[in-house]
């Protein structure tokens, strides 16, 4: 078990490359699945979700060559059919993308119910919904979901909830079936549209992603391509956070500044300025920053993803600030965690309310999921003295290299290894 020591009260400076997009990454790689020919996929994060997406499929038979620390070729023409166990599937929500992926190479799929970050009750109902559409049978037996079909024929969907993962799923589900498929309702997160574009060069015929409306018409096959994901909207997100509440002065490079317009709004809004370029931001902190409200909302509103990390900001910033969480029901659990750094904070159900402290100060905290994690460093990185972050795995699922990029800005983080509880040995050690 490994956790961050962060001495906070330093200010940002200097450069950080954001690195591929997680939510991408983890539809394109199981994507690959429906090609007829090897793909290279690049600018890949070294993440332990790519580490267990690429573990299952080499598993299941494909075979998977790193060109470089950031680029992947893929040959999935010997990967074999297989059932995906609880034991990967509870580590990733991602998983549930080879229901998908495998539905539409092999008109079967057996996969667990998957797990990943706790923000309260994850249904897939929109996801069976589009794969019985286009003609699955789908049912749950002892913990996996099972699809089947004899052939998939498009149709018409209308997602009663706007879904990221019912939208990619049906989109790789669609893409080779026959005729057209309509996804009304659709996400138009950045990462539906990186996917869509990923199939479209692979010969796929995808058309209005980033819209409503997805229109997909069925092909046979499937070539190969040379792809690059794009840059991570929320670890770009992540690090403006951190530059805002260190008072600190970071360029943020290989970004999309339109898919950050969100966040900046509400950055420029407390007080803090942020310089857009072509392929970069420059954020810069102030001393006065002043509350504002938030409220969480499919794309193109303020992602849910950076609901955490803003929240930290506003910890400090002068008034009252509301921030209102509208996609899950359960994203709050890290505020008892921000409550032990001397945040005053409570919670009304989907709502928080945060009245701005002058300074946290250090504190033991623990990571109750992945963004939440972020929001701890950052929270970390501002406070006066010593926190010690435990439970990183999670940050680590979503993160390249979090404390190194960290590190190379000025902070002082440490990631250092706790005696694990379970180990009779440690345990004597710790008393
Ligand atoms: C994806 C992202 C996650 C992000 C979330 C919202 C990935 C790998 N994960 O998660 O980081 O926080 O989008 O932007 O891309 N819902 C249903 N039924 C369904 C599916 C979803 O009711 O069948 C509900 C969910 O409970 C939630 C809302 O729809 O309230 C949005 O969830 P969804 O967009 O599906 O999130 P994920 O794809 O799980």
């Amino acid at each position: 078990m490994e956790k961050y020591i962060v001495k906070g009260g330093g200010k940002l400076s200097g450069e950080v490359v954001v690195s591929g997009a997680k939510n991408a990454v983890v539809a394109i790689l199981p994507a690959t699945i429906l090609s007829d020919e090897p793909c290279v996929i690049e600018n890949i994060p070294s993440i332990s979700d790519v580490t267990i997406t690429l573990q299952i499929m080499s598993e299941m038979g494909a075979k998977i060559r790193m060109i470089n620390k950031t680029t992947v070729e893929i040959d999935t023409r010997p990967l074999q059919n297989m059932p995906i166990p609880y034991e990967k599937a509870k580590l990733m929500r991602a998983t549930t993308y080879f229901l998908g992926t495998l539905l539409g190479r092999f008109h079967s799929a057996h996969v667990s119910m998957p797990g990943g970050c706790n923000l309260g009750d994850r249904p897939i109902d929109q996801h069976l919904k589009c794969f019985s559409a286009l003609g699955a049978q789908c049912e749950l037996d002892k913990g996996m979901i099972n699809l089947r079909a004899d052939k998939l024929i498009g149709n018409q969907i209308f997602f009663d909830k706007n879904s990221v993962g019912a939208t990619i799923n049906g989109i790789m589900a669609a893409v080779k079936a026959e005729g057209l498929t309509i996804i009304e309702n659709a996400a138009k997160e950045p990462h539906v549209v990186d996917l869509a574009n990923c199939l479209n060069s692979m010969g796929a015929d995808i058309i209005g992603a980033g819209t409503d409306v997805i229109k997909i018409r069925g092909v046979k096959e499937l070539h190969g391509t040379t792809y690059s994901v794009i840059p991570d909207q929320i670890e770009a997100g992540t690090f403006m956070a951190a530059a805002a509440a260190t008072r600190g002065n970071l360029l943020i490079k290989n970004v999309i500044p339109k898919h950050l317009e969100p966040i900046t709004n509400k950055l420029l809004k407390i007080g803090v300025q942020v310089e857009q370029y072509d392929d970069a931001v420059r954020v810069i902190g102030g001393d006065n920053y002043v509350g504002t409200t938030i409220k969480t909302q499919p794309h193109p509103g303020f992602p849910t993803d950076m609901q955490p990390q803003m929240a930290a900001v506003l910890t400090c910033a002068r008034g009252t600030s509301m921030v209102t969480e509208s996609i899950f029901d359960n994203r709050f659990r890290y505020v008892d965690e921000l409550r032990r750094m001397g945040a005053n904070i409570s919670v009304e159900g989907r709502v928080a309310v945060i009245e701005g402290v002058d300074q946290l100060k250090c504190a033991p905290v623990k990571a109750t999921d992945l963004r939440a994690g972020a929001a701890l460093i950052i929270a970390a990185l501002s406070a006066e003295g010593t926190s010690e972050i435990y439970d990183i795995f999670h940050v680590e699922r979503g993160y390249e290299n979090m404390e190194i990029k960290l590190k190379s800005l000025g902070a002082n983080i440490v990631k250092a290894s706790e005696p694990d509880p379970n180990n009779e040995v440690s345990q004597k050690k710790a008393i």
